[in-house]
């Protein structure tokens, strides 16, 4: 068994970055890719290795020795339907065919949740929104353990250690911190959270309990699973 070594893609990112300080809290070996060499320094501060990559390209690489990989790059809301096409649904997909292919244990990918429903999206986001929808499809299928988190809107504001659970009827949208969505994240590594889609919002509801009561439902799931010894 390798021993937990996590990619994290989109790590100089706002949601990245959280996660980033939320992995080296937790001593958690990582990878942080990143797409420019100037912010090496601040990375390799915290214990990480580093791997320069642009997503465009074939990022493969990255992959060498990694257990779990953790998907929180994302296109920049002004840059249009060809980098959402790029950014939010093909380098996922090809992230997951690389984890696939080398065998990696878990792939956690930070969607949105508005791709449950991109057509009730505004039109600025309609695009955006099927893409993460698509994106998301091709993981859950891909073959690779994974856990989706969808979040509402994201806010700066610390984090709170606790959510509201939505679903695809959710109509009221609080936002969620990109701190809560970073720990959510690490939280569903160090669970092994697998299969799972967690869609969420801004709310009252703890974190750790929430994803250890997921984690325990699906330890039961395996033992009822597992075949019984005539
Ligand atoms: N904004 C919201 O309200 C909202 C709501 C729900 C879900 N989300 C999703 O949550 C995730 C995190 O969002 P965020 O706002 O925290 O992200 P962010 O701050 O915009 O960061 C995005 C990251 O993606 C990286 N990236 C983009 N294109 C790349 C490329 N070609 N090669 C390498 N890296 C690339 C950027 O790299 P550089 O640092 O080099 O630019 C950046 O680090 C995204 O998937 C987003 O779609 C957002």
């Amino acid at each position: 068994m390798k021993t937990l070594k996590v990619l994290l893609i989109g790590a100089h990112g706002r949601t990245g970055g959280l996660v980033a300080r939320r992995l080296h809290d937790a001593a958690i070996p990582f990878r942080a890719m990143l797409r420019k060499s100037v912010h090496r320094s601040e990375f390799a501060a915290i214990g990480a290795e580093i791997v320069l990559g642009d997503l465009i390209n074939d990022f493969s690489h990255a992959f060498d020795d990694i257990t779990h990989v953790i998907y929180a790059a994302g296109s920049a809301e002004t840059e249009g339907m060809h980098e959402e096409r790029a950014i939010d649904r093909d380098t996922v997909m090809r992230t997951a065919d690389y984890a696939k292919r080398r065998r990696v244990q878990q792939l956690v990918v930070v969607s949105a949740l508005s791709a449950f429903h991109s057509e009730r999206s505004t039109l600025a986001l309609r695009h955006y929104s099927r893409m993460k929808r698509q994106a998301d499809e091709y993981v859950a299928q891909r073959g690779v353990p994974y856990a989706i988190l969808r979040p509402g809107p994201l806010s700066d504001e610390p984090a709170r250690g606790a959510i509201g659970l939505a679903s695809e009827r959710t109509e009221h949208m609080p936002a969620v911190s990109r701190a809560d969505v970073a720990h959510i994240a690490v939280r569903c590594v160090t669970l092994g959270i697998s299969d799972q889609m967690i869609a969420f919002v801004g709310g009252d509801e703890p974190i750790d309990a929430m994803l250890d009561a997921l984690a325990l439902e699906q330890t039961h799931a395996c033992h009822h699973a597992a075949p019984t010894s005539r």
